[in-house]
């Protein structure tokens, strides 16, 4: 069963995770949701306890695991890197035993994927990827869970990233499509196309759920999309390319004419948040009807949820 495989399983990339798996977080997620939306009460982690590492900032992540796991009855306790050393006094090995030693569960928002990889392998204990510079699974789940939600379904459908092909969010997408037989292109300069290194590790997964893998610069791609989807020009801890990133990407901004040229009036749109309005997209499709920004935000915190469930 996919859910048993899942106990004291680490989330640090969808790689790691059969698509079966996917499938089973994802309708937990739905039914987490509905589950919330109907007022139940449950006390699933009574007794558990979890540690919230940031090195960077965080809104919608820290919200959702504080809140999904708080209202259930564990105990989540935010340290930041100004409250514990963090590979700095001590190392980061010896930290993640101490870690192991009283959480039930490590969430690590920051810089490097081996820190994740670190903490995972020294804790003992499930670490969850709040996001790395290579990776934003959490947020993968909600972003799949949101376009089943739109079409009933995900499994032939394609989605479309446009932006900076080589973030964590972009590639994190490429990973889930693959596994889930998704159609997903990525249309960037191609100065900002996704890792070739990924790509290679992708194109057998796609090729087993037959799932389009595509990369252009050119925006007329956008034709018959279901989804139009994109993030910050500049992610975190890449501040100092800000200027240059404005000018390669301005042609890129999704607005109201971008979504016309899907030919279609039921496309969606998607956005990770945090939005820089005007850049990456214009207020107008942001905040419009075919966004769908808003609800993949809530259903962080489903997702989250379910992913904590199944795997503690
Ligand atoms: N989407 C997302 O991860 O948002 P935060 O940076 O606010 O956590
Ligand atoms: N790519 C962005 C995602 C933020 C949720 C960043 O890393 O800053």
């Amino acid at each position: 069963m996919a859910h048993e495989d899942l106990k004291g399983r680490s989330l640090l990339t969808w790689l790691d995770f059969q698509a079966p798996q996917i499938r089973y977080l994802l309708d937990l997620s739905k039914t987490l949701k509905a589950q919330s939306r109907g007022g139940e009460l449950h006390q699933r982690f009574l007794g558990k306890t979890l540690a919230l590492l940031f090195e960077k900032r965080s809104t919608r992540t820290r919200c959702a695991f504080e809140t999904a796991f708080g209202e259930e009855g564990g105990h989540p306790v935010f340290l930041s890197t100004a409250d514990i050393q963090l590979g700095g006094k001590e190392s980061l090995e010896d930290t993640a035993r101490v870690l192991g030693s009283m959480f039930s569960a490590i969430q690590f928002r920051g810089f490097k994927q081996s820190t994740a990889e670190t903490l995972a392998k020294f804790s003992g204990v499930p670490v969850y990827n709040g996001l790395t510079d290579d990776y934003h699974p959490t947020q993968a789940l909600a972003d799949i869970m949101t376009l089943e939600e739109s079409f009933g379904s995900s499994k032939g459908r394609k989605l479309c990233y446009i932006g900076d092909g080589r973030n964590n969010v972009a590639r994190s997408l490429l990973v889930i499509c693959s596994k889930l037989g998704i159609h997903f292109t990525i249309i960037c300069p191609a100065s900002l196309a996704p890792d070739p290194a990924l790509v290679e590790i992708c194109a057998p997964l796609a090729a087993a759920t037959q799932a389009r893998i595509h990369f252009t610069e050119d925006l007329d791609q956008v034709k018959d999309m279901d989804a139009l989807y994109t993030d910050v020009w500049t992610s975190m801890g890449e501040e100092d390319k800000k200027e240059e990133r404005e000018k390669l990407l301005k042609p890129y901004q999704v607005n109201q004419s971008l979504m016309k040229r899907t030919g279609r009036s039921d496309t969606i749109f998607l956005h990770c948040l945090p939005a820089v309005k005007e850049e990456e997209v214009s207020t107008e499709v942001i905040d419009g009807p075919q966004s769908r920004a808003w609800d993949q935000a809530e259903n962080r915190k489903h997702s989250i949820k379910a992913i904590m469930l199944a795997t503690l």
